[in-house]
C-alpha cells in the first residue's frame, strides 16, 4: 500500500513538474492548420478527423509537421502540389509494434505509389504539450495515428520545389489521402520506409497559407501545438481551406483475384470432372478454353495492376512470376490438346503429346492454387488466406467425392458387363499420377459414362467411343464419332 501511494505521489510530481516545463518552455509556432472532419458514419465510433498542420523554418528550409487520422485507415499522407504527379509527400503508418508511428517522405511520380526519398532525412518530436505523441493510441475504430515530427531541408525534392520566403503562397495547393483499412485497427505495421501502400480509400485537396506558417528563425519554428478548442486542446482549421475529399476504390486486384480463383478453384478443375467422370471430350475442351479466357483476361489486369505499385512495377515478384508461367503453360496445353487431338484422329494411338498434356495440366493447377495465397499476401490481404484454405478443403472434399464416388457407384455395373475382366482388359483410362494412362489396379476402371452409353443415339453430339469396341479391338471408331479420341484407348490427357 505504501510504496503504491508513494510511487503514485513520485510519478505525478513528475508529471506536474514535466507539464510546467513544457508549458514555461514552448510558444506556439506560427502554423496553417488543415482538418478534415467526416461524420460518424453510423459505426458508432463518432465523428473522425483528419489533421495537418506545418509549420515552415525559413532559414534552414526545415518542416515541421502534425499529422492525425483514424488508425482504422492503414496509413495517412499529405502532399505539396495539386495532384500526386511531382508531389513530395509525409506518409506515416503504425510503426511494426502497433503502437508507434513510422514517418516515410516519399514522391510521386503519377497515380501510382509514391517511392521513399532518401534524400530527406526526418525526426520524430515528442513534448509534453503535443498530444498522442508519435503513436497509435487504442480503443477500436476511435484509436488515432498521431505524428509530430521535423523533416530538414526539404523544400527542394527530385521533381518538384515548395516556395517559401518571398514567393511564398497564401493558397499553396496540397492533396491529402488515407490508406484503406478496417474499423479494428491499422492493417499496415512496419519500420521500413519503402513498405508497401495500398491504393487510397480517400483522397483530397486543400490549400495551405504558407507565409502565415513561417517563421523566420529556427528559435521561433517547431510543430504546430493544438490550436482550438477547450484549453488549446485540439487542431481547428486555420491558415488552410477546407475540403471535401472523394471516396476512391480500387476493385481491379479483388476482380483479379477473384477470377484467377474461379478459374483454378473451380473452371479447370469442373473441365478435369467433365473428361474423367462423364468422358465429355468436347464439353472438356469448352470448359477449359472458358477458364483459359478468364485466365487471360485475369493477367492482363494484373499486369496494368502492377504498374500502380513499386513492390509489383519490376515484374519481378514469385507471384507473377509464377502467374506469367502460368499462363504460357495454359496455352501450351491448349496447343497440346489440340494437336493431340488431330494426330490421334490419324493414327488412332498415343501421342506423347496427349502424355505431356495429362501430366502438365494437375501441374498448372497445383502451381495456380498455390499462386493465389501468395496474392493475397502479396496484396496485403494475407487474413484471405484462411477462408481461401476452407474453401479449397471444401472443393477437394466435394472434387474427390464425385471422383471416386462416380467409380464406386459405376464399378457394380462394369463388373456385371465385363465378368472378371477387371483392369486387365486392355482398357486404359487417362489417370491423374504418375501411373498415369496405364492399366493397372484399381485406376483401370471403365469411365462412369459407359453405363449410358448405349443411350446414345446416332445424332447425338457426345461421341463417346463404345467401351465394347474398345474391349474387342476394334480400333476405328465409327464415323462422325472421331471426336472420342484418346478416352479409353490407354492415350491419355485432358486433365485440367
Ligand atoms: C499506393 C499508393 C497510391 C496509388 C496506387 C495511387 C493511385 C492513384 C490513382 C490511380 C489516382 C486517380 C484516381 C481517379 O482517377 O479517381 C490517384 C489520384 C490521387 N491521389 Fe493517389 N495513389 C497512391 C497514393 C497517394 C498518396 C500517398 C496521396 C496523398 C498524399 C495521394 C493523393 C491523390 C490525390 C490527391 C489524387 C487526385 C489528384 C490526382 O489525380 O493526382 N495518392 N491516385
Ligand atoms: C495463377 C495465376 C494467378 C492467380 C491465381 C492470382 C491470384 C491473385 C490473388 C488471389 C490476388 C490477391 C487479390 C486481393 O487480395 O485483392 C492477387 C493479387 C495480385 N496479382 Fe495475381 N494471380 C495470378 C496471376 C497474376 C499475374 C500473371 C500477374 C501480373 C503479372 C498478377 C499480378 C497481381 C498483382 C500486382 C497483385 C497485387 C495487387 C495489389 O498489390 O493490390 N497476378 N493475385
Ligand atoms: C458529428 O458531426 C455532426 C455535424 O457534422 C454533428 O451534428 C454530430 O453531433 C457530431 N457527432 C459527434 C459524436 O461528435
Ligand atoms: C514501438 O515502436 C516505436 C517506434 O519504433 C517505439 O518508439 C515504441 O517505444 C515502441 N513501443 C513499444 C511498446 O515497444
Ligand atoms: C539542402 O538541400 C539542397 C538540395 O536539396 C542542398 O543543395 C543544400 O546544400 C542543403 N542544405 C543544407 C543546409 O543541408
Ligand atoms: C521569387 O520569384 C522570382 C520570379 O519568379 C525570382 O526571381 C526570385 O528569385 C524568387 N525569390 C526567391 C526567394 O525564391
Ligand atoms: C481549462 O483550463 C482551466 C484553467 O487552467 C481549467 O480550470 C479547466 O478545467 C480546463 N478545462 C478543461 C476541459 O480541461
Ligand atoms: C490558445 O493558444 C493561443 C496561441 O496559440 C492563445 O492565443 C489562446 O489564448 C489560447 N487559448 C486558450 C483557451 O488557452
Amino acid at each position: 500500500m505504501l510504496p503504491f501511494t508513494f510511487n503514485t505521489i513520485l510519478l505525478f510530481a513528475l508529471y506536474l513538474l514535466g507539464l510546467s516545463t513544457a508549458a514555461d518552455t514552448t510558444t506556439s509556432p506560427p502554423a496553417s492548420v488543415f482538418t478534415y472532419t467526416s461524420s460518424d458514419g453510423g459505426d458508432g465510433y463518432g465523428n473522425q478527423s483528419f489533421v495537418f498542420a506545418l509549420n515552415v523554418d525559413q532559414s534552414t528550409s526545415d518542416l515541421y509537421i502534425h499529422m492525425s487520422a483514424p488508425a482504422g485507415n492503414s496509413w495517412m499522407g499529405v502532399g505539396f502540389g495539386s495532384e500526386m504527379q511531382n508531389s513530395f509527400m509525409f506518409i506515416a503508418y503504425a510503426s511494426n509494434n502497433g503502437t508507434g508511428v513510422t514517418l516515410s517522405p516519399r514522391v510521386a511520380t503519377g497515380h501510382s505509389e509514391p517511392s521513399y526519398d532518401k534524400d530527406v532525412s526526418c525526426d520524430l518530436i515528442w513534448a509534453n504539450d503535443l498530444l498522442n505523441g508519435n503513436e497509435v493510441t487504442n480503443g477500436g475504430g476511435a484509436s488515432t495515428m498521431n505524428l509530430n515530427a521535423v523533416c530538414y531541408n526539404a523544400t527542394k525534392w527530385a521533381n518538384g520545389a515548395l516556395n517559401i520566403g518571398d514567393n511564398a503562397s497564401k493558397t499553396q495547393a496540397m492533396i491529402f489521402a488515407v490508406g484503406p483499412g478496417d474499423s479494428h485497427g491499422p492493417n499496415l505495421r512496419s519500420d521500413d520506409l519503402s513498405a508497401g501502400l495500398e491504393r487510397h480509400d480517400a483522397y483530397g485537396s486543400f490549400t495551405l497559407d504558407i507565409p502565415h506558417a513561417t517563421s523566420k528563425d529556427s528559435a521561433t519554428a517547431g510543430v504546430p501545438r493544438p490550436n482550438g478548442g477547450t484549453n488549446n486542446s485540439t487542431y481547428t482549421l486555420s491558415g488552410a481551406s477546407a475540403s471535401q475529399p472523394k471516396a476512391d476504390h480500387d476493385p481491379a486486384p479483388a476482380i483479379h483475384g477473384f477470377i484467377m480463383c474461379l478459374s483454378f478453384l473451380i473452371i479447370f478443375p469442373l473441365g478435369a470432372l467433365l473428361l474423367r467422370v462423364l468422358q465429355r471430350v468436347i464439353l472438356h475442351a469448352i470448359v477449359q478454353a472458358v477458364g483459359l479466357f478468364l485466365v487471360c483476361c485475369a493477367t492482363a489486369g494484373g499486369i496494368v495492376i502492377s504498374t500502380q505499385y513499386n513492390r509489383s512495377k519490376n515484374f519481378a515478384s514469385a507471384h507473377q512470376i509464377i502467374g506469367i508461367l502460368l499462363l504460357l503453360a495454359l496455352l501450351s496445353q491448349l496447343g497440346l490438346g489440340i494437336l493431340h487431338h488431330r494426330i490421334f484422329k490419324k493414327t488412332q494411338s498415343p501421342t506423347l503429346l496427349g502424355k505431356i498434356h495429362l501430366y502438365l495440366g494437375p501441374t498448372i493447377l497445383l502451381f495456380g492454387i498455390i499462386n493465389a495465397p501468395i496474392g493475397f499476401v502479396f496484396a496485403g490481404n494475407p487474413h484471405l488466406c484462411l477462408p481461401y484454405a476452407i474453401l479449397l478443403l471444401l472443393i477437394i472434399i466435394v472434387y474427390l467425392s464425385i471422383r471416386f464416388g462416380a467409380r464406386i457407384c459405376c464399378r457394380g455395373r462394369r463388373k456385371q458387363q465385363n465378368g472378371a475382366a477387371g483392369g486387365a482388359d486392355g482398357y486404359q483410362y487417362p489417370q491423374f499420377g504418375p501411373s498415369g494412362g496405364q492399366s493397372q489396379g484399381p485406376y483401370s476402371q471403365p469411365p462412369p459414362a459407359y453405363g449410358r452409353q448405349p443411350s446414345y443415339g446416332p445424332g447425338d453430339d457426345v461421341p463417346l467411343r463404345p467401351y465394347e469396341s474398345q474391349h474387342s479391338g476394334l480400333a476405328a471408331p465409327p464415323a462422325g464419332v472421331s471426336a472420342a479420341d484418346g478416352v479409353g484407348t490407354g492415350s491419355v490427357l485432358y486433365l485440367a
